[in-house]
This record gives structure tokens, C-alpha cells and sequence, in this order.
């Protein structure tokens, strides 16, 4: 057995017996481990930063938990059937959890593996822009999507994933963010996540896509850059990173399972409710030619449909834009 899965299984089923001692010997018996496999993988989980209890004829505890966003940690109360269910790559720091995911893609990972780390040196944003990744504070976190799908409905993607990351946020915090089109989470005009989304394709056929998600949890405005905010710098609350991670994963899901079994349109009403672009009157810079009217509709592709002062509809699949007003 891998460690990843080692220590999910032990790491769960501490969790599942809450704050009650545990014997080696009912862990190897219900595991199906060697006692000298439990007692390597605990002394393994001590090395990880938790905090395990042992007493003599009583057996072990989980009494504390370190702060760290462990990919096992995160499978093992997780409920999805694929995304980071078989694998999470857990970083203390890297240069881009997108690099890595695109590399491991590149070499034949599943769809449903997650790069996560605690810290980025070089995170990557849209448009050649640098991610600010904080250590410990925020999500980095990448995921690697194999889609069949053609490449116009690819755009789509970006929007789905926003959807699932405001559905997650609101369940961990109560926040209403909203999507500022096509890859922002924003809440009370300031970013709080941003997506940046590679592809690897073929001119009839798309290989895999990179998923990249930034989301600003705990960080203090001080390390943000003027446009970022956080989750608490909102709501005044610490979140708990992993549960957060969990909760997008398990969104994510949802919303690709729909999306791979009915298309987008069944998700575009959705992603049109939670539109901060929508009504306004915008500004887009599509590959150096720029375009000023009004967001009137996303439509079955994704793209986001603007009226000019012409009255001529455009439509643009991705891009700058600038809320006007
Ligand atoms: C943007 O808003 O410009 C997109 C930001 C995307 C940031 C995330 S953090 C995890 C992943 N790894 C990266 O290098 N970038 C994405």
C-alpha cells in the first residue's frame, strides 16, 4: 500500500473514533496492517506535526492536528468518488502547483489528481501576472481534468469552477461571492480567488486540462496585494483550510459530473445568478482589440455576450474586463 493511502486510512480512522484511545491491535485488525506497518505509519504521522497519545494498555489518540493542508489528511473524510480521492501531492513549497499538475499530466496522472501547497514561489496568474501565494495561509491547489469534450466547450470550464468555489466558500463561511467573468470570485468588489486554467490539446482533440485554483482563506490584508481580500478579512472567521479544500473538491465534482453528463447548459443559469459582470457596463481587452458596452448574457459556451452603444451584440470567450460601473 502507498503512503498516501496509509496514512488516509489511519488518519480516518482516528477521526471516525473521534476522541477516544484506540489499540494497535484494533487498527491493524480493522486496517489490515502489520502492527509494525501501524506502528511505522504513526511514528511517521507523529513526523508530519500530529499530535498522537500513547498509553500503556489503552492505545492511541489523535489529540491534535497540525495546520497543514496533507493531501491524505484532506482524502480522509472526503466524499468524492475521483477528485482527490486517489491522489493528492502535498508541497511545503513549489514553484507552481499548476508546473507540477501540467508535468504529472504530461507523464500520465489521472484525471481527479490534486497538487497542493502551502506555498508558492513563483504562482502563476492570468495574462503573465504573478499569484501572491503566502505560506500557510491561502489554497494553491491544481487539479488535473481529462475532458471529452471539444475545445470550444473548454471556456465553460473556467466558469463551472468558479460556480463551485462560491458554492464552497458560502457553506465554509457564509459568504456571498460572485463570479466576475470569466475567472474571478470576487466579494464586496475585491478578489478573493482567480482561476487560471492550461490546456494541453490537439487541433480535433483535448489532451488535459490544468485547473489552477488560488483562493485567499486566511491571509492577512498585509500580504495582499490593493485589489485582494480574503475569506477573513470578510467574515472576521478562521476557516479551516483542508475542510475548505474538501468542500471545492467536492463541488467540483458535482459540476463536472453535470457538466460531462448534460453540457453546460445546465449549469449556465447557475453561473448567470451568481454573475457580478452581468447588467454592468464593461470594458474587455480580447487580443488587443478592446470592446465597451453592456454584459448582457453568457451563453451556452461560456462567453460572455456584450451590447455596444451600437446596439450590436459581441461576443467575447476571454479576456480583461473591466466593470465600468
Ligand atoms: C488569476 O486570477 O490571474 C489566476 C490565479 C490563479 C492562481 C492559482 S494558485 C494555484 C495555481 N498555481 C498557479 O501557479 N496558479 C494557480
Amino acid at each position: 500500500m502507498k503512503e498516501f493511502e496509509a496514512k488516509r486510512e489511519i488518519i480516518a480512522f482516528f477521526r471516525n473514533k473521534r476522541d477516544k484511545f484506540i489499540s494497535g491491535e484494533d487498527i491493524s485488525d480493522s486496517l489490515g496492517f502489520s502492527r509494525a506497518s501501524v506502528w511505522k505509519y504513526i511514528k511517521k504521522l507523529r513526523e508530519d506535526g500530529y499530535s498522537i497519545e500513547a498509553v500503556p494498555n489503552l492505545g492511541y489518540k489523535l489529540a491534535a492536528t497540525p495546520a497543514k493542508m496533507y493531501g491524505y489528511d484532506i482524502a480522509s473524510v472526503l466524499k468524492t468518488r475521483k477528485f482527490g480521492k486517489k491522489n493528492i501531492y502535498h508541497y511545503e513549497s513549489i514553484d507552481s502547483t499548476n508546473n507540477k499538475a501540467y508535468e504529472l499530466a504530461e507523464s500520465g496522472e489521472p484525471e481527479g489528481t490534486v497538487v497542493i501547497a502551502e506555498n508558492q514561489t513563483q504562482g502563476k496568474g492570468r495574462m503573465g501576472r504573478r499569484w501572491v501565494s503566502p505560506k500557510g495561509t491561502g489554497i494553491y491547489m491544481s487539479l488535473i481534468v481529462r475532458p471529452d469534450a471539444e475545445m470550444d466547450e473548454i471556456p465553460a470550464m473556467t466558469l463551472i469552477t468558479a460556480y463551485c468555489i462560491i458554492k464552497a466558500v458560502k457553506d465554509a463561511s457564509g459568504l456571498e461571492a460572485r463570479m466576475k467573468w470569466p475567472n474571478d470570485v470576487i466579494v464586496n468588489g475585491k478578489k478573493l480567488c482567480g482561476i487560471l486554467t492550461e490546456i494541453k490539446a490537439q487541433p480535433d482533440q483535448v489532451n488535459f486540462l490544468v485547473l489552477g485554483i488560488g483562493v485567499n482563506v486566511n491571509t492577512p490584508s498585509s500580504k495582499l496585494p490593493p485589489e485582494g481580500t480574503s475569506i477573513k478579512n470578510e467574515c472576521g472567521c478562521e476557516i479551516d483550510r483542508p475542510d475548505l479544500a474538501r468542500g471545492i473538491l467536492t463541488q467540483f465534482e458535482k459540476g463536472y459530473t453535470r457538466f460531462t453528463n448534460e453540457g453546460f447548459g445546465a449549469i449556465r443559469k447557475e453561473c448567470m445568478d451568481c454573475s457580478f459582470t452581468l447588467g454592468k457596463k464593461v470594458k474587455v481587452l480580447e487580443h488587443h482589440r478592446s470592446i465597451e458596452g453592456e454584459a448582457v448574457d453568457i451563453d451556452e459556451k461560456g462567453a460572455l455576450i456584450i451590447r455596444t452603444a451600437s446596439g450590436e451584440k459581441r461576443r467575447v470567450f476571454s479576456g480583461d474586463v473591466d466593470v465600468l460601473r
